[in-house]
């Protein structure tokens, strides 16, 4: 399992590059010629806002893609990553942070697990509240490194990231699964999900 367990944020945004990331994403190739230098923290830090007093959950600042950005303007075609799901505050995941900050005994003291995790808003939300241990889960690697960031922004310390797919796994180590807008353009996670629930 590939695992993102970040001791020094700063280190990795510094090494991780641009290049190294379009290797290891297959289906973003095409981009390849526009990625010449630089890291994915600082692209992430230069074309992002931070946001947050408008969403479900004013307490938690993000790094997102707004009006001000200047790829919310330009041609998708030139976003020289995957596509920026974590750059985007999901209703679901709001809703979800909102009730773990509301709830704080859900999470506290469990081990948690938010799957798709995006930005990493359901995470920090469940950090916030005292959960034991917290994994942010999301293919998309830059995910990762979106979601350590915000850990930042948050006061908090970074959560453990993994990035492997967990569908078809059998997730023992956790007490608590966090979903949020995950339900989107997969018929079969639903009934996948149904059987961690039921395990
Ligand atoms: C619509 S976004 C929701 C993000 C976040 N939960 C929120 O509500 O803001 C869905 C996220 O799931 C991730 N994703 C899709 N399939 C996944 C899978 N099989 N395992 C982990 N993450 C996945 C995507 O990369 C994306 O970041």
């Amino acid at each position: 399992m590939k695992l993102y367990h970040i001791r020094n944020l700063w280190g990795m945004l510094q090494t991780t590059k641009i290049s190294e990331k379009v290797s290891c994403c297959g289906n973003k190739q095409r981009f390849s010629s526009s990625l010449l230098s630089g890291d994915i923290g600082r692209f992430i830090v230069e074309n992002t806002e931070i946001v947050g007093e408008d969403s479900l959950t004013p307490e938690i600042k993000l790094r997102l893609l707004t009006a001000k950005c200047r790829f919310w303007h330009a041609n998708p075609v030139l976003w020289p990553l995957p596509d920026p799901y974590w750059a985007i505050y999901w209703p679901g995941g709001q809703a979800l942070a909102r009730y773990l900050l509301n709830n704080p005994g859900v999470a506290k003291g469990k081990r948690v697990l938010d799957l798709g995790s995006g930005c990493g808003a359901s995470a920090i939300a469940a950090s916030l509240c005292g959960a034991s241990h917290v994994v942010a889960n999301d293919i998309d690697n830059v995910s990762a490194i979106a979601t350590i960031i915000n850990c930042e922004l948050n006061g908090i310390g970074p959560v453990e990231c993994l990035s492997d797919n967990m569908i078809g796994s059998q997730p023992k180590h956790y007490d608590l699964i966090l979903l949020g807008d995950m339900f989107y353009d997969e018929p079969s996670l639903m009934d996948f999900t149904g059987g961690w629930t039921a395990a």
